[in-house]
């Protein structure tokens, strides 16, 4: 490996890093926030959270999908950017497992992966992402308005960081990060939210957590 590349490499981890713990204590605060009964303390009891709303974006195929085309179906949604090193693979890895330790109940969950960087996220790089996790995982893309508004409904804390380059190595163009909240939004066919799954909760753990919640209407 190459100078160059290594030190880049090493750069985007870093960043990665820091991005990941800024992203997470804002996403905290802002939940923290929202919160105003003590008695819902629980990262898990979220009801009267409002979270979520209507959207219209891109599918991995190319289609325009709106929030009324997943209208039926439970949905676990994760946003995140493919060029993410580290947390979104991890994450979205996470939920496949989760999924597959379901068995059959997982078929009525749709798994929902919402880019942060539409910039980079096209049809054809989401395409050949989601294939990588589970055979029904739907990749969404659109504009950037079409992004923001949707990030902003799900308060998804997202924001592009830009490297600072290294002495006497210009960075090279779109070599940047994106420094976000990572949550996992497990949503009911009515739309509202049943569980928000952290980065510390195993696919274990959501696994059992999403059946139970699926069983108490
Ligand atoms: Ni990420």
């Amino acid at each position: 490996m190459n100078d160059a590349i290594k030190k880049r490499l090493k750069r985007t981890a870093v960043l990665s890093i820091l991005a990941l713990c800024a992203g997470a204590a804002i996403a905290y605060l802002q939940v923290q926030h929202e919160r105003s009964n003590p008695a819902q303390n629980s990262p898990h009891a979220m009801a009267g959270l409002k979270i979520g709303g209507p959207f219209t974006l891109m599918d991995h195929t190319g289609k325009m999908v709106t929030d009324t085309d997943f209208a039926s179906d439970y949905k676990l949604i994760y946003f995140g950017f493919t060029y993410c090193p580290a947390i979104c693979p991890t994450e979205l890895g996470k939920m496949t497992q989760a999924l597959n330790a379901m068995g059959t109940q997982a078929d009525l969950i749709r798994p929902l992966f919402i880019t942060i960087d539409p910039e980079r996220d096209t049809v054809d790089t989401m395409r050949s992402y989601v294939s990588l996790f589970h055979p029904r995982l739907t990749g969404l893309t659109g504009t950037p308005e079409q992004i923001e508004s949707v990030l902003k409904s799900y308060r998804v804390y997202a924001r592009k960081v830009d490297p600072q380059p290294a002495e006497g190595d210009a960075a090279a163009l779109g070599d940047y990060t994106m420094d976000h909240s990572s949550f996992l939004y497990f949503i009911d066919p009515r739309g509202e939210l049943l569980a928000m799954y952290r980065t510390q909760d195993t696919a274990a753990f959501m696994a059992e957590d999403m059946a139970k919640r699926m069983k108490t209407p």
